[in-house]
């Protein structure tokens, strides 16, 4: 059998180097496997494949803003979260709260990072407590009993749930281990020094395949632990302490901001950060991840390369569409010198195994975004 060449073949107009100095008139579509990772190729282009005129099927790009959804948690106080996306292994739910958890929850479907969208308050959990605020990620190992107590505002959390195995860090490489996140800024739980309410009747709702099953004990069984040790631990931290990586001359691609891996799919953090120089590609190049869902949840900030999407809204790009910057991002960013920096705050979720959304989400869609492309931008670098 001849094994395809694992070394750069070039045919026909091409830049020297990816993502600069485009041939004149001409879009860079970039086709890369293995999410950024692996073997890629890049094509130019006399029309951005977003150009499209009308699209008959289900692979279109979507949006939706989850602040429209009202869950079912603030009515129904046997809710733990509203599912709106889900595979086999991912489950993408939120839930807002205005009061305390009145029981212990235990995921035993699945490990959990709840981002923390908007409020303040604490998590209560048989490994001890910490106080949260907006923009924290808190990572759970499935199994342990938790609550989660908001202080005196509404609190809007986003939860993503491997239900494959453990939430890890990616390797940093050559940035070394204390690049991006260092880990002296994780958190851990404490263990309060007074038991409260220890004497009354708790439960704990506990999910597995779905379904909840309630436990009582006449004790209160997530404080009685006097000491944990190991490395199946809650944690905690902040999105405001990722530090994004950057380059002036090269735009690097978003596996940069990976910022938490599960077996199929991975978490990534957009975050404040320099914009490369004019002179290249500062927005996104048209790519198509054949093999990934991409979905971003707007948490704050202006998002550079979209257009009109309010916090709490998010974007979904299947894989086998492609995708890229939409026009209107294009002439206010690429081409505005005084535009240096991006101040945009998102989550992505790129998922390796197609995601479908609820009936739940459903109602929050924007029917029109996949039409948002119609003016074709061509970004000459
Ligand atoms: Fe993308």
């Amino acid at each position: 059998m001849v094994k395809p060449p694992l070394f750069p073949k070039v045919e026909g107009k091409t830049s020297r180097q990816a993502h600069t100095n485009l041939p004149e008139g001409t879009i860079e579509l970039e086709r890369g496997r293995k999410g950024f990772f692996g073997r890629v190729s890049h094509l130019y282009k006399t029309n951005a494949p977003t150009a499209w005129t009308d699209i008959k099927g289900d692979l279109k790009p979507r949006s939706f803003n989850f602040d429209k959804i009202k869950t079912k948690d603030l009515s129904d106080k046997n809710e733990i979260y509203t599912t709106l996306m889900y595979n086999s292994e991912c489950r993408v739910s939120i839930s807002r709260r205005t009061s305390e958890m009145p029981y212990y929850f235990r995921n035993s479907d699945g490990d959990e990072t709840i981002f923390i969208h908007e409020g303040r308050g604490m998590m209560e959990s048989d490994y001890g407590n910490f106080e949260y605020e907006e923009g924290d990620y808190i990572v759970i190992p499935r199994g342990t009993s938790y609550r989660l107590i908001p202080y005196n505002e509404s609190n809007f959390y986003l939860f993503i749930e491997a239900t494959d195995s453990v939430f890890e860090f990616p390797e940093r490489g050559m940035l070394g281990p204390n690049a991006q996140i260092d880990p002296a800024m994780i958190e851990t739980p404490k263990i309060p020094e007074v038991i409260s309410r220890e004497n009354e009747e708790w439960e704990i709702k506990i999910k597995r395949w779905n379904k909840l099953t309630s436990v009582f004990y006449p004790h209160n069984p997530v404080q009685d632990t006097i000491g944990w040790q190991g490395t199946n631990i809650p944690m905690k931290f902040s999105i405001n302490d990722f530090k994004a990586v950057s380059s002036e001359k090269y735009h690097l691609p978003p596996s940069v901001h990976t910022t938490l891996t599960a077996p199929s799919f991975v978490i990534c953090s957009f975050v404040p950060r320099p914009l490369e120089d004019i002179s290249v590609l500062r927005i996104p190049f048209y790519h198509s991840n054949i093999e990934f869902d991409e979905v971003i949840f707007y948490h704050d900030g202006e998002f550079f390369s979209r257009h009109g999407l309010d916090k709490a809204s998010i974007t979904y790009h299947p894989g086998g569409i492609e995708h890229g910057p939409q026009p209107e991002a294009f002439e206010k960013v690429q081409k505005n010198s005084n535009i240096k920096r991006t101040n945009e705050k998102a989550v992505m979720i790129d998922s390796r195994k197609p995601l479908l959304f609820t009936d739940e989400a459903l109602v929050s869609e924007n029917n029109d975004y996949w039409r948002s492309w119609k003016e074709i931008a061509k970004p000459h670098i």
